[in-house]
């Protein structure tokens, strides 16, 4: 069963063809130069930019994965949460290309995508567990990571398509966090990966910044935005001039405080009765591709005998439509399919009957 997914959530125009869980195709084109300039994606120039690319990014996904859309068995797009106007471009072509071609339409929400894009198996690696998804391996409950640049979220997964947020955060994402960071040092937008890039040079221990809500993670939920203060406090009070030195050793002490800060968190709800059913953890979402924050959470896992499962490429930690495909896949199986002509708004997407409402809606 191929299913053909859109993403254009944000700043990248995203088309993949899936089958099951294997990845037939999965183009993006990012917009990231283009909004570089600005310091953040500015909505008008994405939906201009989603626009242009959208036809050409689909014709480019169905070459690479030698198909056609008359062969395919459904049409999926985000229809949330992300830029509306730019949502739009992605919705009006899918339901176009459902109704042109009389295809099941299904809507999938981008953080559910996220969630579940540690399925998503390779076409040219051997499948681990064949053609089935591995989520008949899973027990459930499982839990979900998902740290993006708006979503810093534990999930529990009853099943899925069940979920409960059950930490989140009261402020700022750990993603924002990050690039707010970068930004500081100057590293332009987004300034995830070059921070990390950056840190490996540094020392972590070098400054003294203060781990948030230390001895409050029973609360169960992050804050973010008291460490940027701390860290434009602690440039302030250095001045201007950094060495190179210093400035991978900012960085470094920056990344390890905002990750300790997730990781006790999360260990607070490992270590909690009410979760000690819990034997696998889903990891997705952009900050995810950090090398280092995959080992802290490696590292408590193994503390806790959990088994952790990250996507198996870079490509599908940040904004794709492959993992669109797979929560479609689980939509598809369940018939959860909505008339495309009664999806008019993105503020109120009307679900299919036998949808539940998704903690992210
Ligand atoms: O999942 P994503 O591509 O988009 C959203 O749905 O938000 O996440 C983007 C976020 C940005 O904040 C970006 O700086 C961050 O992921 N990011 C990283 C890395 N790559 C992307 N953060 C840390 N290390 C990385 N290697
Ligand atoms: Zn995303």
């Amino acid at each position: 069963m191929k299913i053909l997914s859109i993403d254009t959530s944000c700043d990248e125009t995203a088309v993949a063809i899936t089958e099951g869980a294997i990845i037939l195709s999965n183009i993006i084109w990012s917009q990231a130069s283009l909004h570089a300039k600005w310091g953040g994606v500015v909505p008008s120039l994405a939906q201009r930019e989603h626009k242009e690319r959208i036809d050409w990014v689909i014709e480019k996904t169905l070459h690479s994965a030698k198909c056609k859309v008359q062969n395919l068995d459904a049409i999926a797009v985000t229809v949330g949460p992300g830029l509306a106007i730019a949502l739009e471009v992605g919705i009006s072509k899918a339901k176009e290309l459902s109704k042109k071609y009389k295809k099941p339409f299904i809507t999938v929400n981008h953080i559910e995508g996220h969630l579940l894009s540690p399925f998503a198996q390779s076409k040219y690696l051997k499948p681990i567990t064949g053609y089935r998804l591995p989520a008949t391996d899973i027990s459930f409950p499982a839990l979900g990571v998902v740290t993006s640049g708006g979503h810093t979220e534990v999930i529990l997964i009853k099943k899925i398509g069940e979920y409960k947020i059950i930490a989140k955060t009261s402020d700022d994402a750990l993603g924002e966090s990050l690039d707010k960071a970068a930004r500081l040092l100057g590293f332009g937008y987004p300034g995830g990966a070059v921070l990390e890039q950056v840190a490996k040079e540094g020392n972590h221990q070098s400054f003294n910044l203060p781990i948030p809500m230390i001895g409050r993670e029973k609360e169960m939920y992050f804050s973010y935005s008291g460490l940027k203060t701390a860290f434009y406090r602690l440039l302030e009070g250095k001045g201007k001039d950094f060495s190179k030195k210093e400035i991978s050793d900012l960085a470094a002490s920056y990344q390890r405080v905002a990750f300790s800060h997730f990781i006790r968190v999360l260990e607070y709800i490992l270590k909690s009765k009410e979760y000690s059913q819990v034997k696998q953890i889903l990891a997705g979402g952009g900050v995810m591709a950090n090398v280092s924050l995959r080992k802290m959470l490696r590292d408590i896992t193994k503390k806790y005998k959990i088994e952790v499962l990250f996507p198996y490429s870079k490509k599908l930690y940040t904004d794709n439509a492959a993992m669109i495909g797979i929560a479609a896949y689980y939509k598809f199986e369940r018939k959860e399919f909505l008339n495309p002509n009664n999806l008019d708004k993105v503020e109120r997407v009307p679900r299919a009957k036998v949808d539940k409402p998704l903690p992210w809606e």
